[in-house]
C-alpha cells in the first residue's frame, strides 16, 4: 500500500498551499497511495499514508527505499501510531486556519498539529527526515516540525530535549505504543524506562550504579542528545558514545526498539539492509519486563535470550513472555508446609519486603516464613562488610539468571513440591511475536530423505536477541529443484557463521586428508585450516549411502543446537558422494585421551562433569526438540584448550518429540559396550535416562581413571574375569560406608592427595545414582546439574554450615 509512483520518486516536491476559499487547503487521502510527500532535493524520506493492520493507517514518515524491493520500508515517524485511521474517507489536511489535521472516516480527528496562522503556510519534508510547516514567507519562523514529536527513532542531527521521550514500538509488526520509554529524568540524567501500569522502573544506566559511576554528570539542565552524522551520539549528561562505524556519513538511525535496548543502525547504501552499529544496553536480560513476573531471563551470546519459569511455576501465555508465569500449586500461609528451593545465580530486581543487614540464612528464612505475602527471599553476600543481606521477597519481577550476580534466591514452596523442577514451558514462536520467518530455502537433497527443518531468523530488528530459544537451520526438502546455493548459503551465514564448502576448498584445507586426528561413528577426522586460518576439525564420513542419512541427521542437529559445552560446528559439504562436517578444532582432544594421563588435576575433571552435565540436560530438557545423545563416552567429549568439554558426535543420536515417548522407534541398538544402559539390552523402552546412565559411568571413569570394564586380576597375573566399573564402586561404597571412608578407596591413584574430598563424594554419589539399574531411579539431568552446582555454592557461600 505505500507505494509510490515512480515518476514522483525523486523529484522534488515541495507542497505549498495558499490559504484559499476553501476550508482546507491541501489533502492527502488514505485511498490514493501516490498521495505522498517525498522530501527535497534527494528524495530520501516520503511521508504518506502507512498501512499498520488491516484496514488500519498511520500518517507516517519513511526511508523511501524499501529493503530489496520485498520487505517493507523503515518507518522513523508516526502522527497516530495508537489510533491508527480507517482505509476510507480518511484524509490529512492543512485546514486554512492553519492546523493540520489528521481525520479518520471522514469525521473524527485523531490526530492535528495545533497550528494556527492566517498567512499562507508551506508543508514541505526535508531530506533530514524533518516535516516542517511553516509561513509561506522564508525568514518567518518553523510552525511545527516533527523533529520535536519523535515516536521511537531519532534521525541524525535531530536534537532529543527534555521534553520529548521515545516510546518502543508493542512489538515487531505492531507500532503502537509499547512499554519501553527513553527519556531525560528530573536530574537531567538520560534514562530508560519499564512503564507499565502495575510497574515503572529504571534499567538504563544500571539503576545499581551510582551516577559518577557511569561517569554521567547531573549538573548540566539543558537536557540535550544529539546524534550526529559521523555516528557520535552524545547527550548533556555527558554519556556519549561512538557507533562501530564512526566517521562515514552513512544513512543512520537511533531507535528504541521493541525490547527496549537503544540501538543505532546504519548502512551505506539505500538497497543496504541496516546494521546495528551500537546500542545502549549490553546485557539484554537487565532489560525489565522481557520475561514477565515469576521467571527468568539468561542470555548467551549465542542463542541470545531465553525465559525460563520458576520451579513450581507454569507459563501464562505462551506467545507472550512477558505475561510470564504463575504458580501451579496452591500457596499456604502455613510455616510448616513451606519450604525453601535454592537457586543460585537467580536475581530478582526491586519489590523488597524491606532490606536486612547482617541477617544469617536462618532468620531470613524466619522472617519469610513469617510473612504471608513472603513468596521468596534474596540473600547474598556483602563481600567488604562479611556478612550477608536478606531481602524478603512479595513479588518476583525482573528476574534474571547470570553467574555474574553472586547471590541466590530461596523460593517458597509446599513442602511436598520442592523437588518440583523447572517446567519446560516454552514460547511457541508466533508471527505476533517479534519473530519473523525471513528466509526458507532448499538444497537438492538425494531422494529418500527428508530431514526437515526451517530457518527461523530472528528479525528482532538486526537479530541480536531474540525473544525465545531459536532454530537456525533450514528445510532441506526431498526432491526439490536446484535452487541458489549462494543465497542459501547467504542466509545461513548472515545468520550464523554456518556455511556450505566445497570439497575442493576442504581438500585443500587438509592438505588432501593428510593429518589424520581421530575416528568417530561413520568417519574419520581431520585436521584443517581454512582459507581464513582457522584451524578446523573436518570429518569425512566413510559411506556415502550410508553415511548420508548419518549426515542429514547430524547436520541438522547440529545446525539447530548451541550450547557453550557442544561442539560448534561451522559448516558441511555435500558433493556428489563426499559428505563432510566441519567442526570447531579441539586442542586438547577427547577426554578419553586425556584420562590416562596428568594432565587432569581434580578441579579440571570437576569442570568437565559439571559442563558434560550441563549440555547434557540442555540437550535433553531445553532445547526445542527432544534429544538424545545415546553414545556418550569420553571418546565424544572433546577438550578446549583450557580443558573445557565440548560433546561432540551426534550421528547415533535421535531427535524425539516429547510426545513420542511412549512409541520411540529406535531400530537398532546404538551406543558403545560399557556405556550402556540396561534398557539397551533387555530392549525396553529408550528415554533420556540412558544417556545419565552413560553419564554416570563417565563419571566414574572421571573420578577413578579406570575404564568401565575393568579386569580383576585374580591369580598369577590370569585375567580370570571382567568386572564392571559400577559394581566395582558400588561395592566399595557399601563397604567403605561401614568403615566410614571410601572415595579415597576409589579415586585415580594419579590424584594423589590433590582432591576436595567431599567433591569427589558428591561427584561419586551422583555417578551411582545414574547407574542405577532401574532407569526411574536415576535423576534427570537437571537434577544431575543442580546437585552438583548446589554442593558447589553452598560450600562457596558457607550455607552448608547452616
Ligand atoms: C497493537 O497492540 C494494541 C495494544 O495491545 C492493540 O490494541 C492493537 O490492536 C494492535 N495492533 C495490531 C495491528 O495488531
Ligand atoms: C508490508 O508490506 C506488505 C505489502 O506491501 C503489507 O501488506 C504489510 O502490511 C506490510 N507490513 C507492515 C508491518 O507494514
Ligand atoms: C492562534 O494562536 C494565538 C497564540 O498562539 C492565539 O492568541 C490566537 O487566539 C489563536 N487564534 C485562533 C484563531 O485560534
Ligand atoms: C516575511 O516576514 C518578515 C518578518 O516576519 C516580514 O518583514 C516580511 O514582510 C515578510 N514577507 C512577506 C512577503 O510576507
Ligand atoms: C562526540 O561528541 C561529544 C560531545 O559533543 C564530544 O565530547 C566527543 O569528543 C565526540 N566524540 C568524537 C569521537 O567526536
Ligand atoms: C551542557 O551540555 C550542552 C550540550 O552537550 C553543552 O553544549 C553545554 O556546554 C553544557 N553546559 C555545561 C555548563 O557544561
Ligand atoms: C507470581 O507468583 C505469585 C506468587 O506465587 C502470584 O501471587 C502471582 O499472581 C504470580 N504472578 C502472575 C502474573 O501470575
Ligand atoms: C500443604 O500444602 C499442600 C499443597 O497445597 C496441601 O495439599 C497439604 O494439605 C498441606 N499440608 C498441610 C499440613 O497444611
Ligand atoms: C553481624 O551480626 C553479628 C551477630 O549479630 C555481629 O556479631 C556482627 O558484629 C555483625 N557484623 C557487622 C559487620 O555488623
Amino acid at each position: 500500500m505505500q507505494m509510490i509512483f515512480p515518476s514522483m520518486l525523486f523529484s522534488l516536491l515541495i507542497l505549498l498551499f495558499h490559504f484559499q476559499y476553501s476550508s482546507s487547503s491541501f489533502s492527502l487521502y488514505v485511498e490514493k497511495p501516490e498521495d505522498v510527500i517525498v522530501s527535497s532535493p534527494k528524495g530520501t524520506f516520503t511521508a504518506g499514508f502507512y498501512p499498520v493492520g488491516e484496514n488500519a493507517y498511520s500518517f507516517a514518515i519513511w526511508f523511501t527505499q524499501k529493503l530489496n524491493n520485498k520487505n517493507n520500508v523503515t518507518v522513523v515517524w508516526m502522527a497516530n501510531r495508537d489510533q491508527p485511521v480507517n482505509g476510507k474517507c480518511s484524509t490529512l489536511s492543512l485546514l486554512k486556519n492553519g492546523n493540520l489535521v489528521l481525520t479518520d472516516a471522514g469525521q473524527f480527528i485523531v490526530w492535528s498539529t495545533n497550528t494556527n496562522s492566517s498567512k499562507p503556510l508551506d508543508l514541505f519534508l526535508l531530506d533530514t527526515g524533518n516535516l516542517i510547516l511553516k509561513e509561506h514567507n522564508t525568514s518567518s519562523a518553523i510552525l511545527w516540525q516533527s523533529f520535536d514529536f519523535p515516536t521511537d527513532t531519532l534521525l541524525p542531527d535531530q536534537s532529543f530535549t527534555g521534553y520529548m521521550k521515545l516510546v518502543s514500538s508493542k512489538s515487531y509488526y505492531n507500532c503502537s505504543s509499547g512499554s519501553y520509554k527513553l527519556v531525560f529524568d528530573n536530574d537531567n540524567l538520560l534514562r530508560l524506562f519499564y512503564d507499565i501500569p502495575q510497574e515503572s522502573s529504571v534499567y538504563w544506566p544500571d539503576p545499581l550504579l551510582l551516577d559518577w559511576q557511569d561517569a554521567r554528570s547531573t549538573y548540566n539542565s539543558s537536557r540535550i542528545a544529539t546524534l550526529n552524522r559521523l555516528g557520535n551520539f552524545s547527550s548533556s549528561d555527558d554519556f556519549s558514545f561512538k557507533t562501530s562505524d564512526y566517521g562515514e556519513e552513512l544513512q543512520r538511525r537511533l531507535t528504541l526498539d521493541f525490547d527496549g535496548n537503544v540501538r543505532v543502525y546504519s548502512r551505506k547504501h539505500e538497497q543496504e539492509k541496516w546494521s546495528v552499529s551500537g546500542q545502549f544496553h549490553q546485557q539484554p536480560c537487565q532489560i525489565h519486563g522481557i520475561c514477565g513476573p515469576n521467571s527468568t531471563c539468561s542470555y548467551d551470546p549465542r542463542i541470545g535470550r531465553k525465559c525460563l519459569c520458576l520451579p513450581g511455576y507454569s507459563i501464562i501465555n505462551n506467545q507472550d513472555w512477558s505475561q510470564g508465569c504463575k504458580p501451579s500449586f496452591q500457596f499456604s500461609c502455613n510455616k510448616k508446609n513451606s519450604s525453601f528451593k535454592f537457586l543460585p545465580h537467580v536475581e530478582f530486581y526491586n519489590y523488597d519486603y524491606g532490606f536486612h543487614k547482617n541477617y544469617t540464612y536462618k532468620q531470613c528464612k524466619h522472617l519469610c516464613l513469617r510473612l504471608c505475602e513472603c513468596i521468596a527471599f534474596q540473600f547474598r553476600y556483602v563481600k567488604n562488610k562479611g556478612f550477608y543481606n536478606c531481602y524478603p521477597k512479595m513479588r518476583l519481577l525482573n528476574g534474571r539468571r547470570s553467574t555474574k550476580f553472586k547471590g541466590s534466591l530461596f523460593l517458597r514452596l509446599p513442602k511436598n513440591n520442592v523437588a518440583l523442577s523447572h517446567a519446560h514451558d516454552r514460547l511457541v514462536c508466533s508471527r505476533n511475536n517479534g519473530v519473523k520467518q525471513l528466509g526458507r530455502s532448499y538444497i537438492n537433497a538425494k531422494e529418500n530423505e527428508s530431514v526437515k527443518f526451517m530457518l527461523w531468523f530472528a528479525s528482532g530488528l538486526g537479530g541480536i536477541e531474540v525473544l525465545c530459544l531459536f532454530l537456525v537451520g533450514w528445510v532441506l526438502f526431498k526432491n526439490r529443484k536446484q535452487s541458489s546455493v549462494d543465497n542459501h548459503g547467504y542466509v545461513l551465514a548472515a545468520a550464523t557463521g554456518f556455511r556450505k564448502f566445497s570439497y575442493s576448498e576442504l581438500k585443500k584445507a587438509t592438505k588432501g586428508f593428510s593429518q589424520e586426528i581421530g575416528r568417530g561413528a561413520g568417519g574419520i577426522v581431520y585436521k584443517g585450516v581454512l582459507s581464513d586460518t582457522r584451524v578446523v576439525a573436518i570429518k569425512r564420513l566413510h559411506d556415502a549411502n550410508q553415511g548420508e542419512s548419518e549426515f542429514l541427521a547430524e547436520v541438522s542437529i547440529i545446525g539447530r543446537l548451541n550450547h557453550m559445552n557442544l561442539i560448534g560446528m561451522w559448516g558441511y559439504c555435500a558433493e556428489g558422494k563426499h559428505r563432510l562436517l566441519v567442526y570447531e578444532y579441539m586442542k586438547n582432544g577427547t577426554l578419553a585421551d586425556n584420562l590416562f594421563t596428568n594432565e587432569l588435576d581434580s578441579g579440571k575433571r570437576y569442570n568437565i562433569a559439571i559442563g558434560t552435565a550441563k549440555c547434557l540436560a540442555y540437550l535433553h530438557e531445553e532445547c526445542l526438540e527432544w534429544i538424545l545423545h545415546c553414545d556418550i563416552k569420553p571418546q565424544n567429549i572433546l577438550l578446549d584448550s583450557d580443558y573445557r568439554p565440548k560433546i561432540s558426535d551426534f550421528g547415533l543420536s535421535k531427535l524425539l518429540n516429547r510426545d513420542d515417548l511412549d512409541n520411540s522407534n529406535f531400530s537398532r541398538i546404538r551406543g558403545t559396550r560399557g556405556y550402556m544402559a540396561p534398557e539397551w539390552i533387555f530392549n525396553m523402552q529408550i528415554t533420556s535416562k540412558v544417556d545419565v546412565y552413560s553419564y554416570g559411568v563417565v563419571l566414574l571413569e572421571i573420578i577413578t581413571g579406570k575404564s568401565p570394564t575393568i579386569g580383576i586380576q585374580i591369580k598369577d597375573g590370569e585375567e580370570l574375569c571382567h568386572e564392571r566399573l559400577v559394581t566395582w564402586v558400588r561395592e566399595k561404597r557399601r563397604k567403605g560406608l561401614e568403615v566410614g571412608y571410601w572415595v579415597e578407596q576409589i579415586v585415580d591413584p594419579n590424584l594423589g592427595s590433590n582432591y576436595d574430598v567431599k567433591r569427589m563424594e558428591t561427584l561419586a554419589n551422583v555417578a551411582l545414582d545414574c547407574v542405577a539399574e532401574e532407569k526411574d531411579v536415576r535423576p534427570t539431568m537437571s537434577q544431575v546439574v543442580e546437585r552438583l552446582l548446589t554442593h558447589e555454592h553452598m560450600i562457596i557461600d558457607g550455607l552448608l554450615n547452616e
